[in-house]
């Protein structure tokens, strides 16, 4: 084959390719613009006394038993119009996206079996759960921080 007919098919090739990882990749991020963004904002920064922010915050919950099926259970997530498949990847790149940097770096991805055993039980009171893992990620995060560095 001479060069000047390669140079389209290897074009055909990387923008056929391309376009299927851009789709991919992006469907978390369109989905939550679509479903959680109207409350959560594009930054993760939630509505001070209305939404709490997920920016710093949302990775926390998966250091304390309980946390992380919460994150799969509260309302928002639960109840959205999303399969347990896009639920799970959503959640794994709100962790990913949102951070704390330390818990993305540890985050095991969710699963769509864990998202589709813990969605269908609804959480009873969504402010006392919520407090109470709350009040358990501050303790642990007390007792295993070390004296302050210089
Ligand atoms: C109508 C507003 C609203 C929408 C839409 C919404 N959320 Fe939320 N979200 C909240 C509120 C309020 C909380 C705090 C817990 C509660 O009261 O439900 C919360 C808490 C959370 C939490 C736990 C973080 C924490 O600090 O408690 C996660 C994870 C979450 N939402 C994910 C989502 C996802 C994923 C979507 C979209 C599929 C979504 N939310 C859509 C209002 C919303």
């Amino acid at each position: 084959m001479s060069a000047p007919l390669r140079v389209p098919v290897l074009l055909t090739l990387l923008v056929v390719c391309g376009t299927t990882a851009v789709v991919r990749a992006e469907t978390p991020p369109i989905n939550y613009m679509l479903q959680c963004q109207g409350c959560h904002l594009a930054d993760g920064a939630g509505s001070p006394g209305a939404v709490p922010p997920l920016r710093n915050l949302v990775g926390k919950f998966l250091r304390v038993p309980g946390g992380r099926e919460y994150l799969i259970r509260v309302p928002g997530s639960a109840q959205s119009a999303l399969s347990n498949r896009e639920l799970a990847e959503l959640l794994s790149w709100i962790i990913r996206r949102f951070g704390p940097e330390q818990d993305a770096a540890n985050l095991a991805p969710f699963t769509a079996e864990e998202v589709g055993s813990a969605r269908g039980r609804p959480l009873v009171d969504v402010d006392s759960v919520r407090r109470d893992l709350l009040r358990r990620i501050a303790a642990r995060d007390l007792s295993s921080s070390g004296p302050e560095g210089p």
